[in-house]
């Protein structure tokens, strides 16, 4: 195995056969200190499988049937090579099929909250469930097992599974129809935490503070005495990646903030003071402000601003790095989700790659090697490691900001007064939030400025000013979303202060549409 984030850890394989929530898995897992990686479950040849040498193997679920000719099957190493497994869904029932039970069709769906009695003891339930109980679950499924391999016993039932939990305690194969990943299954962590840490006997040393000794390490190796530079915005990722590149590599490190003029009010006087001052990070801060608003002058289509802005972003970033007299790798902050594979929904074997969300295509003009530091951790391990690296809260917790900021916020032409007015709204709603303590209740929360005018009063003269709208979310990955429910009180609070505060704003309204089938942002 090449040197990873694995190396040295107890870890634990899960092969992904095409859920929606496989990831969760690996969350579950890492919270309780195991290290995981995803696989496609058709990109682990047996002989991968005995390179990774994991301590056991969880088999996820998915769409496909195994009822169906061509259905997704586990490698044989899986059951061959003397690990416990655990099939959870689509899991457990190809590992029944595959070991001589018997899968079918069930007349009775359940999708949804469903119940389980605990039939038997379990390794899998210390700490959590008792025989006799009888415990909440999340089910999503077609498909049941009708009979079991042989060495299996049942520990738990449903309405309309009678083998909803299945263990061969000798071999150290389980089963479970439900879904013990998700929120919905309230004991469903403690489950897969006894799997890894209990029946796998992982030792539970995956840390933060682990990970940032052994990532400065491997940062080293891979860096040697070359040069390095950083696209820094502000945001969580590449804010975390720079600091443990400085810890790793000192001055060889040079990161490039190119500010926008589209960013929110404070921003850029953050970096400078975070990275420059206190870190001491070498820091070249681009004021491209005039070059960004010229750009986009005239531009109203949201694609198209999107483009200019990256196209932009690129141009700078070049000029500043050749300035600075070029560098051998170019850091990105990109994360886990970005790079694991998943299976496509038909289960065929074409696994899809999500696509990285690089700055503006740089490192494919740049020809530069890249470090990607962070690319074994999900959003909340990188939160965790920033806070270990003495990152200011006020990053760490930041919410997401889209790479285009504030121009994919201003409807319409993106001018520096449109900019100046938003910031100004954005500033007092930000403020307001804050001083109720919702910030961290909320997934995302900023302010839109609509291309419209509406006539008001103000004192006893007319006003025929800007609308603008605000926006908060609450999400777990920004795929879907749902509004926040703020009370009137709070929120009329907020319009009396934009309109008295903000001159050329004279009405406030709040955007209460979903995702799906509204978009977060509104461009
Ligand atoms: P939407 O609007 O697609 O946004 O529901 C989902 C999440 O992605 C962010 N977003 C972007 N981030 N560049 C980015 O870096 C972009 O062009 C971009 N567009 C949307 C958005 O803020 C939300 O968190």
């Amino acid at each position: 195995m090449t040197q990873s984030a694995a190396s040295g850890h107890d870890r634990i394989l899960i092969l992904d056969f095409g859920s929606q929530v496989t990831q969760l898995i690996a969350r579950r897992l890492r919270e309780g200190g195991v290290y995981c990686e995803i696989w496609p479950y058709n990109a682990a040849p047996d002989r991968r499988i005995q390179e990774f040498a994991p301590r056991g193997i969880v088999l996820s679920g998915g769409p496909a049937s195994v009822t169906e000719g061509e259905s997704p099957r586990a490698p044989d190493a899986v059951f061959s090579s003397g690990v416990p497994v655990l099939g959870v869904c689509y899991g457990q029932q190809t590992m029944c099929a595959q070991l001589g039970g018997q899968v079918d069709v069930s007349e009775h769906r359940e999708f949804g909250r469903a119940f389980v009695d605990v039939t038997g003891p379990c390794r899998l339930f210390e700490d959590a469930w008792e025989p006799g109980g009888r415990e909440q679950v999340w089910m999503s499924h077609g498909d049941r097992v009708t009979a079991l391999p042989p060495g299996f016993r049942t520990v738990g039932t449903s309405d309309a599974t009678p083998y909803a939990i299945i263990a061969d305690d000798e071999r150290r194969f389980y089963g479970v129809q439900f879904h013990p990943e998700v929120a919905h299954t309230p004991h469903g962590a403690q489950l897969l935490r006894n799997f890894a840490r209990k029946v796998c006997e992982c030792s539970g040393d995956w840390t933060m503070a682990g990970f940032r000794a052994e990532a400065v390490e491997r940062i080293r190796a891979q860096v040697g005495s070359g040069k390095v530079v950083c696209g820094l915005s502000g945001g969580v990722d590449s804010s975390v990646a720079a600091v443990l590149l400085h810890e790793a590599i000192g001055d060889q490190l040079t990161c490039i903030f190119v500010d926008h003029g589209l960013l929110r009010a404070g921003e850029a006087e953050e970096v400078d003071r975070t990275f420059r001052d206190r870190f001491n990070i070498r820091l070249v801060h681009r004021d491209a402000s005039d070059v960004f608003l010229r750009g986009l002058a005239g531009t109203t289509d949201p694609e198209a601003k999107r483009k200019t802005i990256g196209n932009l972003f690129v141009e700078i970033f070049e000029e500043e790095q050749a300035k600075i007299g070029g560098a051998d790798f170019l850091a990105q902050g990109t994360l886990y989700p970005d790079v694991v594979e998943s299976v496509s929904v038909s289960g065929g074997p074409s696994a899809t790659i999500k696509s990285h969300h690089n700055v503006g295509g740089l490192p494919e003009r740049m020809r530069m090697r890249l470090v990607e530091p962070l690319r074994e951790l999900f959003k909340d391990e990188v939160r965790a490691l920033g806070r270990e690296l003495g990152l200011p809260e006020a990053i760490v917790g930041r919410h997401p900001f889209p790479g285009p900021g504030l121009a994919i916020r201003i409807l319409g032409e993106v001018t520096r007064e449109s900019a100046d007015i938003l910031r100004k709204v954005d500033r007092i709603y930000l403020e307001e939030i804050r001083t109720a303590g919702l910030y961290d209740a909320i997934w995302q929360a900023f302010a839109v400025l609509l291309p419209v005018r509406s006539v008001g009063v103000m004192g006893d003269g007319r006003t025929y000013d800007q609308v603008c709208a605000l926006r908060a979310v609450t999400s777990t990955d920004g795929m879907t979303a749902d509004v926040y429910p703020f009370d009137m009180g709070f929120l009329t609070r907020v319009a009396n202060r934009i309109v008295n505060e903000v001159r050329g704003v004279n009405r406030v309204t709040y955007d209460i549409t979903s995702k799906p089938p509204g978009t977060i942002e509104w461009e």
